[in-house]
């Protein structure tokens, strides 16, 4: 299978290579960024998208830090000052504050000079990015194992290898199943506003030879009803220690009707994204998108201008209506406890 890079450094290692999701999928356009300022652009933006894919978007951007010519005295402080900025890019997804902690760790330690200290930045980035690589492996060879024979897979925004360094969390599970000669199919909610489903997943399951038909998202609970649908399974931006999970908005009301339907909801996520000072899903910081993305989708008049917009970028589902979740470790099941993990 052709392997998507949505984030790498660039081939003069002065840059993070990002694909740039919001031309996708008519072109596929690569961008070096060069500074924060461009890091923090294309992550607020969702050039560069997907929680494990941002976290190691920006550790690596952190390194970037005083290349547009700022000086600085004390060079941590350059650094620490692209990690606080960086960390607040994007509120939900625990990814990016755990990838924030793990660079904060290589500021305390000691360096004989500036240089030290950035390639240190860098080596700790390039091992975020190698160990996100590999949990996802981990996460497809766990998942794969609940997706049956020419199994019917319904999944909401985008999970795969654009979401991460690697192959992906719950698209992982498909791409295993599908190199296991399993022949998944795989429904797509088009995700609105951002049509992260139909613009980006579908993309990257064709790309990657499998079967997938797009649907509006009002479309999936008669989908289910029709029996059309083995299994869901999503990808998660926080997994709270009582294992209530935000996701991607839409993700709730499939799950609701999964239940209604009896059909298996499966998460998969990587263990960065699990958070476990997060008592439950009541206290994740839930995103909130300008009314611009829902008002003006994607140029053209799509609500009256005076009317008000409600649009949280996530929602939380209940850690009851989801039957396991996938994590590079383990496949668990409720009673859900991940105050230790
Ligand atoms: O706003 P986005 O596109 O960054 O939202 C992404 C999601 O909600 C994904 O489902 C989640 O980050 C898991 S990605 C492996």
């Amino acid at each position: 299978m052709e392997v998507i890079r949505a984030v790498a450094w660039s081939n003069d290692g002065a840059g993070v290579r990002i694909l740039d999701q919001r031309e996708l999928p008519e072109r596929e356009v690569y961008r070096d960024l060069r500074t924060v300022d461009d890091v923090d652009e294309a992550i607020r933006t969702l050039a560069v998208r997907g929680a494990p894919a941002i976290g190691v978007a920006a550790a690596m951007g952190v390194t970037l830090a005083g290349g547009d010519g700022e000086r600085s005295d004390d060079p941590t402080a350059k650094f620490a000052r692209a990690v606080d900025r960086l960390g607040c890019a994007r509120p939900t997804a625990v990814n990016l504050t755990w990838a924030m902690q793990r660079m904060s760790r290589v500021l305390v330690r000691r360096f004989s000079n500036a240089n030290g200290l950035r390639q240190a930045l860098v080596e700790e980035a390039t091992r975020i990015l190698d160990e996100d690589r590999a949990m996802c492996r981990r996460i497809g060879e766990l998942g794969s194992t609940l997706i049956p024979e020419r199994a019917r897979v319904l999944t909401h925004c985008n999970t795969g290898a654009l979401a991460t360094a690697g192959i992906g969390t719950a698209l992982a599970a498909v791409y295993v199943a599908a190199e296991c000669g399993k022949h998944p199919h795989v429904y797509a909610g088009e995700t609105r506003p951002l049509l992260q489903g139909s613009r980006l997943t579908a993309w990257e399951l064709r790309r990657g030879g499998i079967d997938v038909t797009v649907l509006v998202d009002g479309a999936a609970a008669s989908l289910m009803r029709d029996r059309e649908i083995d299994l869901c399974i999503v990808g998660a931006d926080r997994i709270a220690a009582n294992g209530d999970v935000a996701n991607k908005i839409g993700t709730y009301p499939l799950a609701i009707a999964a239940a209604h339907h009896g059909i298996p909801f499966y998460v998969a996520a990587p263990t960065t994204t699990f958070d476990p000072a997060t008592r439950t899903g009541a206290e994740i910081l839930i995103e909130q998108r300008g009314a611009g993305e829902v008002r003006e989708g994607f140029g053209r008049v799509t609500a009256p201008a005076d009317a008000e917009i409600y649009n949280p970028a996530f929602d939380v589902t209940p850690a009851s209506l989801i039957t396991a979740i996938v994590s590079d470790r383990d496949v668990h099941r409720a009673p859900y406890n991940f105050v230790g993990i």
